[in-house]
């Protein structure tokens, strides 16, 4: 299932948050790649700990938290804080698949000196999210092109907006041959690590709450949100 995030972020807070990133210091993304992915990555990102990555990052984990179509589709039991790159001069990152776990970060200074820290939380990449922050006139190439089960899909959304796709896609970023291209990504662990049943709760959800606005008997809504949860404490993994 691949959805996309209309609205995610306001333009008056893409437009801030650009000017952060054209100031940011940017490293080398071959850094955070791992021994293959690093053979086809070519880009530029923030560290995990830079200021500008922190605080743009909590922007968009508020906004996800707020945002019905996210909370409905990805059913997020843990997101990673979102990261940054930025492609330019013909960079690019080549076919590959995402890592499967990463570690989160621990929230606070006692938090990582806890022993708990020795067995540090994990987060399996059920849910791969990107989101744009340069507009598509501004750059040429940078198509985010994921291969799913329905075949090529090729993404270049508005700034602000965002796509939501499966971890296990296979998905590049082609060269960027003009302009600058800046986004954020970052990986959620679902309640239900299956995409198809992912699906399927996000299509019943839908049709639930459009019987709602529609003013359906209410014995028939009442009936179909307990088949909801009920399929959902089946397959939720919480
Ligand atoms: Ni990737």
């Amino acid at each position: 299932m691949l959805i996309t995030l209309p609205n995610l972020l306001p333009a008056e807070q893409v437009l801030q948050c650009r000017e952060m990133l054209t100031s940011a210091t940017w490293i080398d993304g071959r850094a955070s790649a791992g021994h293959v992915a690093a053979h086809v990555k070519a880009n530029r990102q923030l560290a995990q700990d830079d200021p500008v990555a922190l605080q743009i990052g909590a922007l968009i984990t508020q906004a996800l938290r707020q945002h019905p179509v996210f909370q409905s589709a990805a059913l997020p039991a843990r997101i990673l804080p979102p990261r940054f790159n930025r492609y330019e001069g013909g960079e690019h990152y080549g076919f590959h698949i995402d890592n499967s776990i990463f570690r989160l970060p621990a929230e606070n200074a006692s938090q990582a000196l806890a022993p708990s820290a020795l067995t540090p939380r994990l987060l399996r990449s059920d849910i791969s999210t990107t989101v744009f922050f340069s507009d598509p006139d501004d750059y040429d190439g940078g198509e985010l092109i994921i291969q799913d089960t329905y075949g090529e899909q090729r993404v270049k959304l508005p700034a602000g907006q965002a796509v939501v796709y499966p971890g296990t896609s296979l998905h590049q970023v082609t060269p960027v041959t003009r302009g600058v291209r800046y986004a954020a990504f970052f990986w959620t662990q679902s309640l239900v690590r299956d995409d198809t049943q992912r699906s399927l709760l996000l299509q019943q959800d839908v049709a639930i709450q459009r019987l709602i606005r529609d003013g359906a008997n209410p014995e028939i809504i009442s009936q179909l949100t307990g088949v909801y949860h009920n399929l959902l404490r089946q397959w939720a993994n919480p």
